[in-house]
């Protein structure tokens, strides 16, 4: 391939057009911004793990007009770290556990940084061979890991949400396009599946929305029992998406169970594994993940457990020519880039066509860290999430309401002894959430378990030490006896 002879060492302004710029200021901009970023980290665990405002008070910093003329591009850094970056939750925080947090790797986000200065665009193997393949190697190596059949591929994706729609016409394709087509997911079921499905042409009354046991897990009697009444009733049921990892409590469908109801059935099986997916480089996860390799796709995001920026999720399917038959695309314009053969176009698989090389910093993270250290922090989320439901168990004062699941464990306060209604219990744990956010630098979200009001903890982050979950605990406890003297 093409060699440059010469580097072109021009730093001159005065011969750079309008939006250049001369490399000593480049380099400038970009040490400072390592700085910022380094030092950033350094400091992360003294700062509080959220931080925000107000729309007005954004509105008055924020809102001008585009200047006419530019200004020093460290001062616009500085204002955006300011003004801009900082009001946000901090996810990478050791002491984030609400939503689904995500600690990138430095070599990830570096990874980003030189993919945009490359000006990758990894859309077909002209515009990007290199790129492409090493999707195809991240893609690989994901398969792997859930113990998918060689035949399956797939492609990295924005995340969860759009892996669910690639998934959903993939699995409406494979079905033939019936009329009157319905998809099934529980209650515990990430929305953006519920979204998918309308996004792919399903009627919203035939995205059906399956109850969940006691543990959060499909029903699977109900289940088999509304896909039996809904083809007497002239509907076709052409999916299953199924948990591995619901966002809530972290619940894992019976994967097994799914996948034999889903063959007898002849429908598609998806699995949303976007958070709990990564799980499956462990022994212990691939253990609860079990049947997730019999789905006929999968969906599982890179920048939720796997440690890596936003954003990065991919859809795996058993079979990939499923997906390339209803996403390949030949436009005129685009037939040079059919040269060679033997090789992916990933502009094929999904629904995007410009596309930045997301592969690369999973690679990059991976080669420079090794699995084993990917395995050691994934394991030591599920530890201190078991340690948490075991802590919450001893605890007088907390209640468990949903045990660890993955790394993700819900309880609430509920005092021993204190006898009090349901509703007030909910006001209690609403105010122990509030003090909690307010008072104290953890950063915690809540759920509602079995109709209950829940706190929760999801820990996904490599820096999180058992002392940073242990002492949110104590705060819950210490927080709710306080709110229990205010009654
Ligand atoms: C289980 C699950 N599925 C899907 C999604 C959506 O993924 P994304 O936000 O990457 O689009 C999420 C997001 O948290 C999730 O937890």
């Amino acid at each position: 391939m093409r060699q440059d002879t010469a580097a072109n060492t021009t730093s001159d302004p005065a011969v750079a057009n309008g939006l250049e710029m001369p490399q000593e200021a480049m380099l400038e901009l970009a040490r400072e911004a390592a700085e910022i970023l380094v030092r950033r980290r350094e400091e992360l665990a003294g700062e509080d793990a959220w931080d925000g405002e107000f729309r007005d008070a954004l509105e008055e910093r924020l809102m001008r007009d585009p200047p006419e003329d530019g200004q020093p591009a460290t001062e616009v850094m500085e204002r955006a770290v300011r003004d801009v970056l900082s009001l946000a939750v901090r996810l990478d925080h050791p002491r984030c556990f609400g939503f689904i947090p995500s600690s990138p790797t430095w070599p990830g986000v570096i990874a980003d940084f030189l993919a945009a200065g490359y000006n990758v665009n990894a859309c077909n193997w002209l515009t990007a061979s290199g790129p492409s393949h090493l999707e195809c190697i991240v893609i690989e190596w994901f398969r792997s890991w859930l113990g998918l059949p060689e035949t399956a591929g797939g492609v990295l994706t924005s995340g969860g949400s759009a892996a669910s729609v690639d998934a959903l016409v993939a699995a409406r394709e494979a079905a033939g396009y019936p009329e009157r087509a319905a998809v099934y997911m529980s209650d515990q079921t990430h929305p953006a599946q519920y979204r998918a499905a309308k996004i792919s042409g399903i009627h919203p009354d035939r995205a059906r929305i399956v109850p969940s046991d006691g543990r959060s897990r499909i029903d699977l009697d109900a289940l088999a029992r509304m896909v039996a009444e809904d083809r007497a009733a002239g509907l076709n049921p052409i999916a299953v998406c199924a948990n591995a990892g619901a966002t809530a409590t972290g619940a894992i469908d019976p994967l097994p169970e799914l996948a034999d109801f889903c063959a007898a059935e002849g429908i598609w099986f998806h699995v949303d594994a976007a958070y709990g997916g990564f799980a499956a480089v462990t022994e212990r996860g691939r253990k609860l993940l079990s049947g997730i390799e019999r789905a006929d796709s999968v969906g599982l995001d890179a920048h939720k457990w796997f440690f890596q920026p936003y954003e990065v999720g991919c859809l795996l399917v058993r079979d990939v020519s499923t997906l390339e038959e209803p996403f390949e695309i030949r436009p005129t314009f685009l037939q040079d880039s059919l040269w060679g053969s033997g090789h992916p176009n990933m502009v094929d698989r999904g629904l995007q066509m410009s596309r930045s090389a997301r592969a690369l910093k999973i690679w990059m993270s991976v080669q420079t860290f090794g699995m084993a250290a990917f395995r050691e922090s994934i394991s030591r989320g599920m530890d201190s999430a078991a340690r948490a439901e075991a802590y919450i168990d001893a605890s007088p004062v907390l209640e468990c309401l949903s045990p660890a699941t993955l790394s993700i464990v819900c309880f609430r306060v509920n005092p021993a002894g204190v006898d009090l209604a349901e509703e007030a219990l909910d006001e209690l744990n609403r105010e122990v959430l509030a003090r909690l956010f307010w008072e104290d630098p953890a950063f915690v979200s809540s759920a509602v378990v079995s109709g209950k009001f829940a706190l929760r903890l999801c820990i996904v982050n490599y820096n999180t030490t058992w002392d940073d979950v242990r002492e949110v605990l104590e705060a819950a406890e210490r927080f709710g006896r306080e709110a229990l003297k205010q009654l």
